[in-house]
């Protein structure tokens, strides 16, 4: 196991579309996997995707604590301007290989969001409200959820890494990007890495 180096934005691996694995349950997935997982924990963030790790492959991981959760959900704006809070529940440590995104609302909720791969930086980004996601865990078993809030959020972050896309990419309001350290300091907020 080992901590990998990031790659931050301008590194040309952020920008590819990452191609699938063919058998997640193959032992250099398994060795990536928890390479990834040593790297999450020693950066401190909520999620992270294979291309971030130098490695042009479909596979991302993530995991939200029920405080966390709670944290983000009541901070989220829906469409009509009102906080949106939504399910609050911890989301498993989950490892998704080759995985899909279909939204289950054209609603969109706009929330803060952050990057291990734009250090220090967080901006306003819309996601939509809603999605079922699948994939494939590391024995091959297809995973298949909805999502709402927060843990949609996520999931739609990390899997456009996978297609080259990073999240100013999705904003619609530049003038929110700002320094980690000025949210901090001026609202009190606090946004986990991705
Ligand atoms: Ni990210």
């Amino acid at each position: 196991m080992a901590i990998l180096k990031i790659a931050r934005m301008g590194h040309p691996v952020l920008k590819r579309v990452a191609q699938p694995i063919d058998d997640p349950g193959a032992p250099e997935v398994r060795r990536l996997v928890n390479d990834m997982l040593d790297t999450l924990e020693d950066a401190g963030g909520t999620g992270l995707a294979a291309p971030q790790v130098h490695v042009p492959r479909r596979v991302v991981l993530f995991y939200v604590s029920t405080e966390r959760a709670q944290r983000e959900n009541g901070r989220e704006d829906g469409e009509d301007g009102e906080d949106a809070p939504d399910e609050a529940e911890e989301v498993p440590l989950t490892v998704l290989v080759n995985p899909t995104i279909e939204p289950l609302t054209e609603e969109m909720v706009v929330s803060w969001e952050a990057c291990l791969s734009l250090p220090d930086l967080a901006g306003r980004v819309p996601r939509y409200k809603a999605v079922r996601y699948r994939g494939l865990d590391l024995r091959g078993e297809e995973i298949v959820r909805e999502a709402r809030g927060f843990h949609a959020r996520v999931v739609q972050h990390e899997c456009d890494h996978l297609d080259g896309v990073l999240y100013p990419q999705r904003m619609t309001d530049l003038s929110t990007l700002t320094f980690a350290s000025e949210l901090r300091a001026r609202a009190g907020i606090e946004v986990a890495e991705e």
